[in-house]
This record gives structure tokens, sequence and C-alpha cells, in this order.
């Protein structure tokens, strides 16, 4: 399954997420979405087009229901429009089959989701370990342990997700998605079950891996404080971009 046959002696030559790199972290056009209901066809989203450059932080807002996370799910790769192009760091996602779309994801992309999503019968290590595990990595403990003390849960390893609070199972999770050192970070909601100061504590998290790491951070949210937080907003309504 891993296709990488030298993780860790990679570091120095890594192709991707250069800071020089000049393509921009995603390219979209003319993004469609639309699903055959008994109904009729229903249109989600409908002549998307963006550009995101590396490093950058983008908030996605608008009403319920205008099409935030199904746009969210194209982006990364987890759901194929039904029109357009999405490009994450120059590969264009529709040339890839299921296999090469779940490998983009895991070399590239991090994903954050308003309820945590983490694997209840796995430890706080264990979670932060699995997306290492699963690419091949040969040491997963030693990188997933300093994660994890970074987001200051480093007393919590042999915890399991019922025995944290909603705010410590979010940082597990931001833990788990920045392991890997994604060059893009999306993140659903990612304060939406939080209370004020603990959405608080975990936007600071994720705004230091975006400078530390150049991470491209891609956020849908609901949050004045965390939208005011990213360079630039685009709001959706309808299904539609109508600003960027
Ligand atoms: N697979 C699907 N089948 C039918 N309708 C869907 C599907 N996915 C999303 N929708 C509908 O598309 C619209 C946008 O959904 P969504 O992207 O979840 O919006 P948001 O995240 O902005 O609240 C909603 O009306 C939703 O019910
Ligand atoms: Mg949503």
């Amino acid at each position: 399954m891993p296709d990488s046959p030298s993780p860790l002696s990679a570091a120095p030559a890594a192709p991707s997420a250069t800071a020089a790199d000049p393509r921009p972290a995603l390219r979209v056009r003319d993004l469609g979405k639309r699903v055959a209901l008994p109904e009729g066809a229903l249109t989600i989203l409908d002549g998307v087009g963006f550009e995101i450059a590396r490093g950058d932080s983008v908030a996605i807002v608008g009403a319920s229901g205008s099409g935030k996370s199904t746009l969210l799910s194209l982006l990364a790769g987890l759901d194929l429009p039904s029109g357009g192009e999405v490009e994450l760091d120059g590969t264009a996602l529709s040339t890839l089959d299921e296999d090469g779309r779940a490998r983009v994801r895991a070399d590239k992309v991090g994903f954050v989701f308003q309820n945590f999503q983490l694997l209840p019968s796995l430890t706080a290590l264990e979670n932060v370990m699995l997306p290492l595990e699963l690419r091949g990595d040969a040491d997963a403990r030693g990188p997933a342990e300093a994660e994890l003390r970074r987001v200051g849960l480093g007393e919590r390893l042999g915890h399991y997700p019922r025995q944290l609070s909603g705010g410590e199972q979010q940082r597990v999770a931001l833990a788990r998605a920045f392991v890997t050192r994604p060059s893009l970070l999306f993140a659903d909601e990612p304060t939406g079950n939080l209370d004020t100061r603990t959405g608080q504590a975990v936007i600071e998290l994720l705004f230091a891996m975006n400078a530390e790491a150049g991470t491209t951070l891609v956020l849908v949210t609901h949050d004045d404080h965390l939208a005011e937080r990213c360079r630039r907003v685009l709001r959706i309504d309808s299904g539609r971009l109508v600003a960027a």
C-alpha cells in the first residue's frame, strides 16, 4: 500500500510544499455538484472557481445548506464533482482514481471535523500515530508524541477520546491532522462544537501551525473570530461563490 520507499530519508529533497513552489495550493475551475433525487436533479454547487495561494488562510462562509461542506469535500478529494476541476498542488484530482486520490490525501492533506471524528477504540497517541502508520512511516510514535505535546496533551497520551473534553479531543484531531505535515489543512466548522474560550485555543493552534509550517488553511466556519483571523473570506450563497 505505501508507495514511498524511504519516508524518513527524503526530508531534504522533498519535492512538495516548499516555500518557493510557485504553484497555487489549490486551483478550482467551474466546479459543479449535482445529485439526482427522486424529485429531480438538485444543484448543490454551480460554477465555483478560485485559486488559493500556498500558505494562505481562507475562510469559507455562508448560510447553512449553501454548499460549504460539499465544497470542502470536493477540494480535499473526498468527493467527486459533476463538472469542473480541482487542482491540488498542481495535480488535477480528476486524473486520479480512488487510490490515487487517497495517496494525495495521505501525502498532502489534513482534515479536521466539527465533531472531531477520533477513533473511540484508540488512545490519543494511537489516533495521532495512525496516519503515519497508514503511509508506512517507520517511526510513528516519536512524531505523534511530539505533536501531542505541541498541542498541550503530552500528559494524555494513553487516554481514550471518551476520557477527554471536547476541546481536548479537537486538539488531538489537530495533532492527527498536522502530524503528517500536510501542505493543506481543511477544517469544517472546527470550533462549532466548542465554547468560545476553548474554540479560541483551537484557533490559536491552527494559526500557529499555519505560521510555522506554512500550511495552507481552508476553513468552513460560522465563527466570526475564526473568519476574521483568515487572510481571505470566500462567501457561498446557494451553491455559488458571491465574493472572493
Ligand atoms: N449527497 C447529497 N444528496 C442530496 N442532497 C445533498 C447531498 N449532499 C448535500 N446535499 C444538500 O446540498 C445542500 C448543501 O449541503 P452542505 O454542503 O452540507 O451545506 P453546508 O455545509 O453549507 O451547510 C443542502 O441542501 C444539502 O441538504
Ligand atoms: Mg456543513
